[in-house]
């Protein structure tokens, strides 16, 4: 009986077949969605710049190739796109995961080179693989998840990350342009915004027991949490378990954006 309770849930999440490409694959929650796509049977695409990191990355994983590329780059993100269709002949699914966190500063002290860094990777890069992939997800009717962030969501007292939360909210509004956009491909386009998580993007927050004690008792749930918790839902927002939701924006925080 247990058995078979573990077959049916398994095929509730299987990508058999499927494939997927994950921006900002190489560590954190992109590297961990990576694992669990190939896990219930994806194709799965990581990409990221940093080449050696990312190839040891795809080597931890089965069923995983790695695509080095700059996601400032058009060219580069083209090329994922084409080496993409060149060995699998299609695209199932886009995870706009890789992103970049600015040095803590306020407003009127962000040069602005600063600020175009930041909106460069998080909102330009996944408006650039989505612009490259759209063609063939028009094809297979796929799927887009954009990984935005609670700082995209609202406001926080001394978050002081202002081309951040631009990036992340520019995302939130462009996952319900898109889902419209897209409708009539049967594109689904949707998006996870997490509280803080334990990655190496958080580790100067999380350096000292006060440090962690503070995040923990920041989340409503009392505690931080851990880039397996996003890519779970990431899965499920990908799966056909989510075949009637577009448009849709999930808060995966603990509770931090409810207060
Ligand atoms: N951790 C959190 O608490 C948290 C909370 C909310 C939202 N998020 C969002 O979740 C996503 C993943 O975050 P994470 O915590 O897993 O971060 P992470 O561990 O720092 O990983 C970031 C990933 O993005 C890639 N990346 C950065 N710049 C790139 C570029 N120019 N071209 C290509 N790839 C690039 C990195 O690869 P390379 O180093 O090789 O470039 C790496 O694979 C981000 O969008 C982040 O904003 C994270």
């Amino acid at each position: 009986m247990k058995y078979k309770l573990r077959i049916l849930f398994c095929n509730i999440l299987s990508f058999d077949g499927e494939v997927v490409i994950i921006t900002g694959g190489s560590r954190g929650i992109g590297f961990e969605t990576a694992k669990a796509f190939s896990e219930n049977g994806a194709n799965v695409i990581i990409t990221s710049k940093n080449s050696k990191q990312l190839k040891n990355a795809a080597a931890k994983l089965s069923k995983t190739i790695a695509i080095t590329a700059d996601i400032r780059k058009e060219q580069e993100v083209q090329n994922v796109i084409k080496k993409t269709i060149e060995k699998f002949g299609k695209l199932d699914i886009l995870i706009n995961n890789a992103g970049i966190f600015p040095r803590i500063k306020k407003l009127h002290k962000i040069s602005e080179s600063e600020w175009n860094d930041v909106l460069d990777v998080n909102l330009n890069g996944a408006f650039r693989f989505t612009k490259f992939a759209i063609p063939y997800l028009q094809k297979t009717s796929g799927s887009i998840i954009n990984v935005s962030s609670d700082a995209g969501l609202k406001a926080y007292e001394d978050f002081n990350a202002d081309a951040y939360s631009a990036s992340k909210a520019a995302l939130v509004v462009l996952t319900k342009c898109w889902s419209l956009e897209y409708a009539k491909d049967k594109i689904r386009v949707n998006c996870i915004c997490p509280g803080v998580v334990e990655t190496d993007m958080t580790k100067p927050f999380l350096k000292t027991k006060k440090d962690r004690d503070f995040m923990n008792n920041d989340h409503p749930l009392g505690r931080f949490g851990q880039p397996e918790e996003i890519a779970k839902s990431i899965l499920f927002l990908a799966s056909k378990d989510s075949s009637w939701t577009t448009g849709a924006i999930l808060a995966i925080d603990g509770g931090q954006s409810t207060k």
